[in-house]
């Protein structure tokens, strides 16, 4: 069994990904053709959403919200301290300083009661990040960036990082569609992934999006006319072909996975692990299906030894990372973040896994949370 079952996935599309990247050869359009356009225009349509811009990783993706807003040296964006490294490492390439804010303990996402605190006169945006495919309380934190821009005179940008949530529903609007700027990865594991590296920003505002534009190709405006500082961070024709066969098949592949999270639900629910919580006016796509356990490690080592795949996301808030370290956090300052991140854990999840491989996950868990696990309840 695979982690991601990606082998399973490209089997199930062969035939129509393997015409669709011929195409692109045939055409040999293989920066910025029509395809990349196509797609842009089909997500955007997904989204609902006017302006979709796709570029080379959800990392890009990141990067170029924050320097559309013109993010510099002594500016401070607020974000959550459990999650991939990428949504803080940008606002450090920028000279900002990322301002960790602990997460709930039951939907793993920024706790917006606590973001108050850190605002100050120098924040320009908040990073939100819907985590293993549920939505952030957006309205919250978007109610929260408008109050405090109007008080402090300075706009706060809310850009929701969407890596992981592309396809779920928050009040019946679709993720990275629910703020000023929504960043999207389609990394090979992700919901929506191609095969290579690839992104795309949701943008509300379109002038905004005409800089984001320009920004991913150096900063031109024209042909060798360069208005901005910008780089080279374009999706390649071919992922782009890639991710329209699969855009296609979204939303089913989704369904799947939910069927599959609420099966796990079902199956694991006595067996002493906290499983994921989703709030009722969302859904979430599991981008991982991550559980608790406070003897994670030795659950991970059966379930291993078991030939189980078993990932953690993530061992280490990012507070406590030494990259981070000149930002003087501590042990204790997140103390919700350092708890789950000693006892979460990812099992297998894919919309191509099978029945039995589900049932080989779920009895493995059974029976190692039948000895180690027994006498515990974790709150
Ligand atoms: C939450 C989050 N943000 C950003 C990224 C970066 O995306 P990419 O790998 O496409 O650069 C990821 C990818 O794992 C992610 O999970």
């Amino acid at each position: 069994m695979r982690f991601h079952e990606l082998r399973a996935q490209y089997l199930d599309y062969k035939e129509e990904i393997n015409f669709a990247v011929q195409h692109v050869f045939d055409s040999c359009e293989f920066i910025m053709g029509k395809e990349v356009f196509d797609f842009e225009n089909e997500l955007a349509q997904y989204l609902n959403c006017k302006n979709v811009i796709s570029c080379g990783s959800g990392t890009d993706a990141l990067l170029l919200a924050l320097m559309a807003i013109d993010i510099k040296p002594g500016d401070e964006i607020i974000t959550t301290p459990f999650t991939f490294i990428a949504t803080a490492e940008v606002i450090c390439l920028l000279g900002a300083t990322p301002v960790f804010v602990d997460i709930q303990q039951d939907s793993y996402n920024i706790d917006v009661s606590k973001i108050e605190e850190k605002i100050t006169l120098k924040t320009r945006a908040i990073i939100p990040v819907s985590l293993f495919g549920q939505p952030a309380d957006m309205d919250e934190i978007n109610a929260l960036a408008v109050e405090y821009g109007a008080r402090l005179g300075n706009k706060i940008y809310v850009i929701e990082d969407a890596a992981q949530s592309l396809g779920a529903l928050y009040k019946g609007k679709k993720s990275a569609n629910l703020s000023d700027m929504g960043c999207m990865s389609f990394f090979p594991s992700k919901p929506l992934g191609c095969y290579g590296d690839g992104g795309a920003i949701a943008v509300k505002d379109d002038n905004l999006a005409e800089k984001i534009k320009s920004l991913r190709v150096h900063g031109q405006t024209k042909r060798y006319y360069h208005q901005y500082i910008g780089f080279n961070c374009r999706l390649d024709t071919i992922q782009a072909a890639i991710l329209r066969v699969k855009l296609k098949y979204f939303d089913e592949e989704l369904k799947r996975r939910s069927r599959i999270a609420t099966y796990y639900h079902d199956s694991l629910f006595n067996c002493n692990v906290i499983l994921p919580t989703i709030k009722s006016d969302r859904t979430s796509v599991y981008a991982q299906y991550s559980i608790r356990s406070r003897d994670r490690d030795q659950v991970i080592d059966f379930l291993r030894k078991t030939s189980i795949p078993v990932a953690v996301h993530y061992s280490k808030p990012l507070h406590l990372q030494a990259c981070f370290r000149y930002l003087n956090y501590r042990e204790g300052d997140m103390p919700v973040a350092e708890k789950i991140s000693n006892e979460i854990f990812s099992i297998p999840m894919s919309a191509f896994i099978t029945e039995s491989q589900q049932n080989d996950v779920v009895n493995s868990i059974r029976k190692i949370s039948a000895t180690v696990c027994q006498d515990e309840r974790i709150n």
